[in-house]
């Protein structure tokens, strides 16, 4: 069967593990801080996604340092040495699962700046190829009582700006500081369970579009 219509759409199938391939999903952090809360996240998400039948590749973005965007920069030298492999990890994941730390009411620079340089177009390819056909959940957490929540507003916003498709089900986790087992799970019954349907619902999606 082929894998794409005649218009270049997706193929819709019935089962993110039909022919024996499992949904691919990237998960990481907005945040390089060593006890960052929303790592832990991102952690409890990838237990998440293979429990829910996928397959999870964690990722830190302490191990993908990118420099501050700049223009001039990418005129003159192109783009830096560490944003063909994220573009390579995003093309290579059938969907996203981010956790991501609200700062000032949005998301986080570092998050925006890797999210930007992923989107560069390159003499082959355009920017939005890292995106195209992708599914992505989000997450936050955060110490404060609305956990991240206003932050997903935009991050949700620039991931539909670039053409991925951002699901509904979101879910963020605030007083971070006692919402996680040693486990690295959530404490809250009903917020594990948020964690896990959106999990589910993100390897069948994923699973679903793939390409
Ligand atoms: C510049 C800055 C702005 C922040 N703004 C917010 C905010 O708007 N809402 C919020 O809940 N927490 C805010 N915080 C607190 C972060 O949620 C907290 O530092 C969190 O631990 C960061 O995520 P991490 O633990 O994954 O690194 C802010 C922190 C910083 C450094």
């Amino acid at each position: 069967m082929s894998n794409r219509s005649s218009k270049g759409l997706a193929v819709v199938r019935n089962s993110s593990e039909e022919e024996g391939m499992k949904a691919r999903i990237l998960c990481f952090a907005g945040s390089t801080r060593e006890a960052s809360f929303n790592r832990r996240l991102a952690r409890a998400a990838a237990r998440a996604v293979e429990e829910a039948g996928g397959e999870a590749t964690l990722m830190d973005l302490r191990d993908h340092p990118l420099p501050l965007y700049d223009g001039d920069l990418e005129a003159s030298a192109g783009l830096p040495l560490g944003v063909r492999p994220l573009k390579e990890l995003f093309k290579t994941h059938h969907g996203l699962f981010i956790a991501s730390p609200e700062y000032n009411g949005s998301m986080s620079a570092v998050l925006k700046n890797t999210l930007d340089w992923v989107s560069r177009p390159t003499s082959d390819e355009a920017g939005t190829v890292p995106y195209a056909d992708k599914v992505v959940a989000l997450c936050a957490a955060s110490p404060g009582a609305l956990g991240g929540l206003r932050g997903l507003v935009h991050l949700r916003a620039v991931l539909q700006s670039v053409g991925a498709l951002v699901l509904s089900e979101q879910l963020a986790v605030g007083s971070a500081a006692s919402a996680f087992t040693v486990e690295d799970r959530l404490a809250d019954a009903r917020l594990q369970q948020m964690l896990d349907r959106t999990a589910a619902r993100l390897v069948d999606v994923a699973g679903r579009l793939r390409p």
